[in-house]
């Protein structure tokens, strides 16, 4: 069922600090985002959610172990290349949408097609349509402050596919949501992520997440520690 490996991490730890107040926030985590796939990632306070985000987001070298992106290692990679992969293959939600809030929502995504080096003249048309396919293309013309939570993760999530990036990575999106909003914002990310063949990796408390996710990942301590229902069923 599963499509090819987009993201690879082999025996990625990370290490905050030095010496007695040095803080293990990753240890010898494996793992793959494979196209296609929604994997959400749950865990409590503290056990390295973000930092694993960070790492898979290129926004963060681990102290150890290899990163592999559309098979290539990042190792040795400068900051500036590693600034310029993400760019060109991770789209980022956030959980308070990090919209620019004297820009229109058209603009928000707008600015993300420029970054990743859409033609001006296009750019107007190309977030509308993108709005749209967010089921909010009559709003384009808003502000974020006239938008609901809702709307406004709509926005940041039709951003996130401006330049079509196949590794979609989520950070608690439906928390500024209520339950029914937050569910129809991951029913939207998940069909947008099997339709595009992308990986969706999604952080979350949310237990309304996990009908929508393919498998589930428990992060525990900087381990992973049990992996999804199909990766422990022997046949699947
Ligand atoms: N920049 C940093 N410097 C030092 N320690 C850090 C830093 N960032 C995170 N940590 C520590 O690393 C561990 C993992 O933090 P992380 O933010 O990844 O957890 P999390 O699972 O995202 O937590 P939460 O659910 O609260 O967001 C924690 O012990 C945290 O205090
Ligand atoms: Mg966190």
């Amino acid at each position: 069922m599963s499509g090819e490996a987009l993201l690879e991490l082999a025996a990625v730890g990370v290490t905050y600090g030095h010496g007695a107040t040095a803080v293990e926030a990753l240890r010898g985590v494996d793992l793959a985002l494979r196209a296609g796939e929604v994997t959400l990632l749950l865990g409590p306070s503290g056990s390295g959610k973000t930092t694993l985000l960070q790492v898979m987001g290129c926004m963060l070298r681990p102290s150890s172990g290899a990163v592999r992106l559309h098979g290539q290692s990042l190792a040795g990679r400068s900051l500036e290349e590693l600034t310029r992969l993400r760019l060109r293959h991770f789209g980022f939600v956030f959980q308070h949408y990090n919209l620019f809030p004297t820009l229109k929502a058209w603009e928000n995504v707008g600015i993300a097609l420029d970054l990743k080096a859409v033609p001006r003249e296009d750019i107007e048309a190309e977030a509308t349509r993108l709005l749209a396919q967010l089921g909010i293309g009559e709003l384009a013309g808003r502000f974020p402050s006239e938008l609901s939570g809702g709307q406004k993760q709509r926005v940041a999530i039709a951003r996130a596919l401006a330049g079509a990036p196949r590794i979609l990575l989520a950070d608690e999106p439906t928390a500024a949501l209520d339950g029914r909003t937050g569910q129809e914002v991951v029913r939207v990310m998940q069909a947008l992520a099997h339709q595009r063949d992308c990986a969706l990796l999604i952080v979350s408390h949310d237990p309304r997440v996990e009908e929508f996710a393919d498998r589930v990942l428990h992060l525990e301590d900087g381990r992973l520690a049990r992996r999804s229902r199909a990766e422990d069923a022997p046949c699947a």
